[in-house]
């Protein structure tokens, strides 16, 4: 907390029309879209982007994608490049989001590879790990974290690093209602950050900013950010609820 500037996004996942998304847009753009002492993101789907874009323009908020794709352009049917992403304004992607390695069972070498390219396109990178609830019970959270760090941001420099937020998401926490404690969620993080310190060095550790996702709502968020390794949070259910969201920024700010 206070270490590092916090970094609030919302992912919107699969949900809002145009219209929705826009309204959406509006009202975060009312409540936060001066806010300076934290960073705003907010991540609609594709169909979105462009309309959200506009509806943000001139606001501090940002934009992010939920994915990209590992080409520029090309025959790669339904996927979305981070080209594209920047030509609609995008700052940030997320990548490796929790959905996209267990529902849609993508790899951790996918995740490299989109890692990798997306930030060599421009964008800024969001990168989600976690583990699911049969890993914690076998008490092999950190094995996990670790494998999924160590694929995931294989071949980045420490200056890609300043363009890349780790998102520490517990699978049993997303959507499910569950929220990690501040004590758990602060454990992960900070072996994240003893991880990032080992193989990218010290500066780069204390640079990092460790995001909490997972069922984070007003009630949790203090808690949470009270703890010195979490640095903001992604937020998913909570992010479509405008009022809940701009708490949830304000308890960072
Ligand atoms: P949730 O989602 O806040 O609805 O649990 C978080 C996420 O998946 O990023």
């Amino acid at each position: 907390m206070a270490l590092r500037k916090a970094i609030v996004a919302g992912n919107w996942k699969m949900n809002n029309l145009v219209a929705e998304a826009v309204a959406l847009a509006e009202e975060v753009r009312s409540s936060l879209g001066q806010v300076r002492t934290v960073d705003v993101a907010v991540c609609p789907t594709y169909t979105s982007l462009y309309a959200v874009g506009k509806a943000l323009e001139g606001s501090l908020i940002q934009l992010g994608a939920q994915d990209a794709y590992i080409k520029p352009s090309g025959a790669f049917t339904g996927e979305i490049s981070p080209q594209m992403l920047l030509d609609v304004g995008c700052m940030w992607t997320i990548i490796g989001h929790s959905e996209r390695r267990h529902v849609l069972g993508e790899s951790d070498a996918l995740q490299n590879a989109k890692t990798r390219f997306a930030l060599s396109s421009g964008l800024k990178v969001m990168f989600c790990i976690g583990e699911l609830l049969d890993e914690r019970k076998a008490n092999i959270t950190n094995k996990v974290l670790e494998r999924q760090l160590t694929l995931g941001l294989a071949g980045l420099s420490p200056e890609n690093l300043e363009n890349v937020v780790i998102a520490y998401e517990p699978v049993w926490a997303i959507g499910t209602g569950e929220t990690a404690s501040p004590e758990q969620a602060e454990e992960a993080h900070v072996f994240i950050r003893g991880w990032v310190a080992k193989v990218f060095g010290d500066a780069s550790a204390s640079q990092m900013r460790i995001q909490y996702g997972g069922s984070v709502t007003p009630k949790t968020v203090e808690g949470l950010f009270e703890k010195e390794n979490i640095d903001g949070f992604l937020v998913g259910g909570a992010s479509l609820k405008p009022v809940d969201f701009a708490v949830i920024v304000q308890a960072c700010a």
